[in-house]
């Protein structure tokens, strides 16, 4: 399969916030925000495989400063890493004030995407070749962050096992039994 590299599926949404985006005190929405980080880096995943996707996890996302109503903001998404049939998008949100120019970053997310074949199945993506040293930094990032979301998942059914209830029967016969 054709590798692709991140410039080719690099996806960028604005919107204008307006009252309708906002709380009662003029802040954005968090859900606001998630929602168009989710399309931008959607329609990434979908450039990058050619493939319809789903939003397997939003690994991370981080709010840095408020976005406020009249502030014109950008999500710009670009695939990360592509493994077998997922990928990792990452997602940098401006807001700028368009009567000054002042441009903030505002947040940054990490989502992965998984490619679906025509039954609904996870289908293969394109490997991500990568072309600039920024490229090559976020693919080992994007590895790392992938690791640690295995390791943890790992981590935790290991530690559910040993929370769920022993049938009768089983385990310690002396339970609960005074000596
Ligand atoms: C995402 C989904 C297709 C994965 O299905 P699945 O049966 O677990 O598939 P598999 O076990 O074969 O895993 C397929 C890939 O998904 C990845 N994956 C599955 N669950 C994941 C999760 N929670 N986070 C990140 N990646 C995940 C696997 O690592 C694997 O990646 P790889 O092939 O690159 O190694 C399925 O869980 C699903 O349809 N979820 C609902 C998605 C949805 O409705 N999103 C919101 C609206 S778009």
């Amino acid at each position: 399969m054709q590798s692709r590299t991140p410039s080719q599926s690099t996806s960028v949404l604005a919107h204008w916030m307006g009252v309708a985006d906002a709380n009662a005190s003029g802040d954005i929405h968090g859900g606001t925000i998630m929602k168009l980080v989710d399309e931008a880096a959607g329609i990434a995943s979908v450039r990058h495989s050619r493939r319809r996707t789903v939003t397997a996890s939003i690994d991370r996302m981080s709010f840095l400063v408020p976005i406020k109503i009249g502030q014109l903001v950008t999500f710009t998404a670009t695939v990360n890493a592509a493994w077998r049939t997922s990928m990792e998008v990452g997602v940098r949100v401006e807001a700028e004030d368009p009567r000054t120019g002042e441009v903030r970053h505002a947040s940054s997310a990490y989502l992965t995407f998984v490619a679906l074949d025509d039954r609904g199945l996870p289908t293969a993506v394109p490997p991500l070749s990568t072309e600039t040293p920024t490229d090559a930094r976020r693919a080992h990032d994007a590895e790392l962050r992938r690791r640690h979301r295995l390791a943890e998942r790992e981590a935790i059914e290991h530690g559910r096992s040993a929370f769920s209830p022993q049938p009768p029967g089983s385990g310690d016969a002396t339970a609960g039994v005074s000596r």
